[in-house]
């Protein structure tokens, strides 16, 4: 937890003034998993985790930027002709700025401190969590008001075009317009969305794997690739498809013979997760968590065979979950190949469901996972 009056301190004692404080949270994915740059259906949750900048205005146009994680600082020139990504953590605060001003938005220098409390390299989105709370933080101290959904796509395009990671919106959208305690089903065509609350008795069971491998960055982008392929073959076909999101499965089936066998099962991992999107978010209105559940793990089952974003690790986590008691349903969450998995538990199985899940992962891998409810 942050306590604001730390962060104020910390930052007079740095610099000698007072500061405004912005935030924004890390996220878990309950269901909808790279169907959000194919203009699908997601449902992501924000976590109690932040990432909370302390700013204030400067009168000339430097960027001071000190992260308390890394501790380290780095200062910027808003005017400087030509920005470029240093692959350093400080590129997410920068990118962003660099996007606003693109934008056609004239920020004010500022100084910024950052304290984040969500795990970084754990796909909880610690990334959009640092990008929205600095967006918010100078478009703050500068006097511009922003709509949620324009910083939210503004902030995606920091990470497209200055950090180079192909995102959709789903991390950035829901940094800024979720609370903990519900999920949001958002449209990623339409930007429209809908809030949901988890039924009274369950909760939900973050495992950290404790990994991260490092062709996470470069499959990311790969997928992505894999899905804009599959998006060019079937319109040659079905003139009408736009994105993955317009294909059926029916479709998918009967054209099948017009993709790569690799971008066929790409793409299957998608239009089949977002008719489970579709379907979950009505059964957890309704208080169905065992189909709830039952989708969730078929969630998993097409990442892990159809889409390859998995891990051993992740696999292990998933399949140790699944035989205990209180266990609705269990997946990985966010980008793979490393990071968390998402477990929906009776509460009160929460208990020994940590217990158990923590001590058998640790005799499997030698690694201690961090838990979080
Ligand atoms: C990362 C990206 C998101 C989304 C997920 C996978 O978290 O930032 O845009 O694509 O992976 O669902």
């Amino acid at each position: 937890m942050i306590h604001d009056s730390d962060l104020v301190r910390a930052f007079r004692e740095r610099w000698g003034e007072t500061a405004k404080l912005f935030r924004a949270p890390g996220r878990v994915n309950l269901i909808g998993e790279f169907t959000d740059y194919n203009e699908g259906f997601v449902m992501p949750a924000a976590l109690a985790f932040s990432t909370c900048v302390a700013a204030s205005k400067r009168s000339d146009r430097l960027l001071e930027i000190h992260s308390e994680t890394f501790d380290e600082s780095r200062q910027f020139n808003l005017d400087d002709p030509e920005p470029r990504a240093s692959h350093h953590w400080s590129d997410y605060v920068r990118g962003v700025a660099v996007i606003l001003e693109r934008a056609g938005l004239r920020l004010s220098g500022a100084n910024l401190l950052i304290r984040g409390e969500v795990p970084i390299g754990a796909g909880l989105s610690s990334s959009a969590a640092i990008e929205v709370a600095t967006a918010a933080a100078l478009l703050g101290v500068s006097g511009i008001p922003l709509a949620p959904m324009q910083t939210a796509q503004l902030c995606q395009r920091a990470e497209n075009e200055f950090v180079g990671i192909q995102c959709g919106i789903m991390d950035q959208f829901v940094a800024c317009h979720g609370a903990p305690g519900e999920a949001l089903m958002l449209d990623c065509r339409s930007l429209d969305f809908r809030r949901a609350t988890l039924p009274a008795g369950a909760c939900l069971v973050i495992c950290n794997t404790m990994v991260q491998h490092q062709l996470a960055r470069s499959e990311y982008n790969q997928r992505r690739a894999d899905c804009s392929a599959g998006v060019r073959d079937l319109a040659r076909v079905l003139p009408h498809v736009i994105a993955l999101r317009d294909v059926t499965l029916l479709e998918l089936e009967q054209h099948r013979r017009a993709l790569d066998p690799v971008v066929y099962r790409r793409c299957r991992h998608v239009v089949a997760e977002n008719d489970r999107v579709q379907q979950a978010f009505p059964a957890l209105q309704r208080g169905e968590l065992d189909r709830f559940g039952a989708l969730m793990r078929a969630s998993h089952d097409s990442l892990r065979d159809d889409f390859e974003a998995s891990c051993p690790e992740l696999d292990l986590l998933v399949d140790l979950a699944s035989g205990l008691p209180g266990v609705y349903g269990v997946r990985m969450t966010g980008g793979g190949f490393g990071g968390c998995t998402v477990n929906l538990v009776q509460q009160e199985h929460a208990d020994s469901f940590c217990e158990t899940i923590a001590s058998r992962y640790q005799e499997a891998t030698g690694k201690e996972p961090s838990l979080y409810r």
